[in-house]
């Protein structure tokens, strides 16, 4: 039995998508367990790039077996799009597999989404408008629409009208919007049902007797720890659990199915949304950092808030989710820095210090980062493939961030591209790594 959790360590977007892929290639499946269509997953083989939002990021390899877990929200005609897509494309999905237990965004929920965000004011949390919120709010209501419902219109139609009734006043505004009308939305829904029928599946039973067979089962995280809805900055967070605990709700394992878990995190810090960001740069080396980097989102093109690594909120994340190994991606976009700065505690009000992530949040307003600057190293990383490639500063680099979180690094990504990548010696340790060829 090996299952191997892979999660997000800082705000998302630290390149789960390609490490996954990654991966998968020594994996027998990979199992999506929260968020939905929020997260935008980026893979990149040869000239060719892939942006998944609710696929699995093993989807590229012909056939592999990929879950959509019960711990996704999933909006139906999004996931039958990217399905389209990637067909046209040439990519085959018959291994695609959807938790029959797995909630439905409706059209409601982006309203709701929308309106929320929009009730906020200057206050917003700066959602994706996906309507992530708004259903989870329902699932925990259980007022939620599961994705068993699309195969029975009788049912379907009772339970759309139950989830409508006690948002006929926030939805009032919405009244002539035509895809409100429950009948055009239980038909459109029946049709989805149709269309995705042949993927639904007891996906938790799937996953168990792959994992009792000794197969090795990848359980893949969206967003990252710091968006966690417990462990995150909350308001500023998802409606979700992108940490490792919550793998074994959101894909039907336990604890003990749990191998190793990995963390992914970038070379310094990007945030995209409001909330706070201890360690962000503002001016001229933020930007700098946000266009060597890319750093627009993938799912809504926003630009991303970008600062030096935030160690504390690291250290936070890998205790939480209990890591085994690190995994740093984009250290490539720090090539030409002098100096480049770690954020080893905060600088809160009246000057106070801290040393862990605070729990409150009126302190973390307020908190800034603190940082030790370490040096930087001229060259272009983006042809290296193995830890004595690297200049002496970068190894530097890592190593002093793999002490501080007392975990090791066992893959360093040098670039987008899915060879773009160093297998360290830790990595070699790993259940994946052992197969993969470590330098
Ligand atoms: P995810 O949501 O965690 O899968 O990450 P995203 O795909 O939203 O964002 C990560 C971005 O960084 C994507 O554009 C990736 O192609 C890119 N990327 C991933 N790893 C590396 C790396 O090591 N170097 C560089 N330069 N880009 C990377
Ligand atoms: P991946 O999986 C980065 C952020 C949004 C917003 C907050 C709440 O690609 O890493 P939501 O729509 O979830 O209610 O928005 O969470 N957010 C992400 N930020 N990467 C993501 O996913 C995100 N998914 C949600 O920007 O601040
Ligand atoms: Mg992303």
């Amino acid at each position: 039995m090996s299952g191997v959790a892979i999660v997000g360590a800082q705000w998302g977007d630290e390149g789960k998508g390609k490490i996954t892929d990654l991966l998968a290639e020594q994996a027998d499946a990979v199992v999506r367990f929260q968020g939905g269509n929020n997260a935008g997953h980026t893979i990149v083989r040869g000239e060719v790039q892939w942006k998944l939002h609710l696929m699995p990021s093993g989807i590229l390899y012909p056939g592999k077996r990929c879950v959509i877990g019960n711990g996704v929200v999933i909006d139906p005609k999004v996931l039958i799009d990217e399905v389209d897509d990637l067909r046209s494309r040439g990519v085959d999905v018959s291994g695609l597999r959807i938790s029959a237990n797995a909630h439905l965004i409706m059209p409601y929920h982006l309203l709701l989404d929308s309106a929320g965000e929009a009730r906020l004011g200057k206050l917003q949390i700066g959602t994706t408008r996906r309507g992530i919120g708004p259903c989870y709010a329902d699932k925990a209501a259980r007022l939620g629409i599961r994705v068993q419902d699309l195969l029975d219109e009788k049912i379907l139609r009772k339970k759309i009208a139950a989830a409508l009734e006690p948002k006929r006043l926030s939805l009032r505004p919405y009244a002539r919007d035509p895809t409100l009308d429950l009948h055009a939305m239980t038909e459109e829904y029946v049709t989805y049902g149709h269309r995705l029928e042949r993927h639904i599946a007891d996906t938790a039973r799937l996953a168990w007797e792959m994992l009792d067979a000794g197969r090795t089962v990848l359980f893949e995280g969206a967003q990252g720890a710091m968006l966690d809805i417990d462990h995150g900055t909350y308001p500023f967070v998802t409606s979700s659990n992108p940490v490792a605990g919550a793998a074994c709700v959101g894909a039907g394992v336990g604890p003990r199915d749990i191998e190793e878990i990995w963390g992914i995190t970038k070379a310094y810090t990007t945030r995209v949304g409001s909330g706070p960001f201890p360690t962000e740069l503002h001016g001229p080396l933020g930007d700098a950092i946000r266009e060597r980097g890319g750093e627009f989102g993938t799912t809504t093109g926003r630009p991303r808030r970008t600062g030096w690594l935030d160690l504390v909120a690291l250290r936070y994340a890998a205790r939480l989710n209990t890591l085994t190994s690190l995994a740093i991606t984009k250290l490539d976009v720090l090539s030409g820095l002098k100096r480049i700065g770690v954020c080893t505690r905060y600088r809160g009000a009246d000057d106070a210090i801290f040393d862990h992530f605070p729990y409150h949040q009126s302190v973390l307003h307020q908190a800034t980062g603190e940082t030790e600057e370490l040096a930087g190293w001229s060259e272009d990383l983006g042809e290296c493939r193995t830890e004595s490639d690297l200049p002496g500063a970068a190894r530097d680099y890592l190593d002093y961030v793999a002490e501080f979180i007392g975990v090791p690094i066992a893959l360093v990504g040098v670039g987008p591209g899915r060879e773009q990548v160093v297998w360290t010696r830790a990595g070699g340790d790993s259940v994946l790594g052992a197969q993969a060829s470590v330098a």
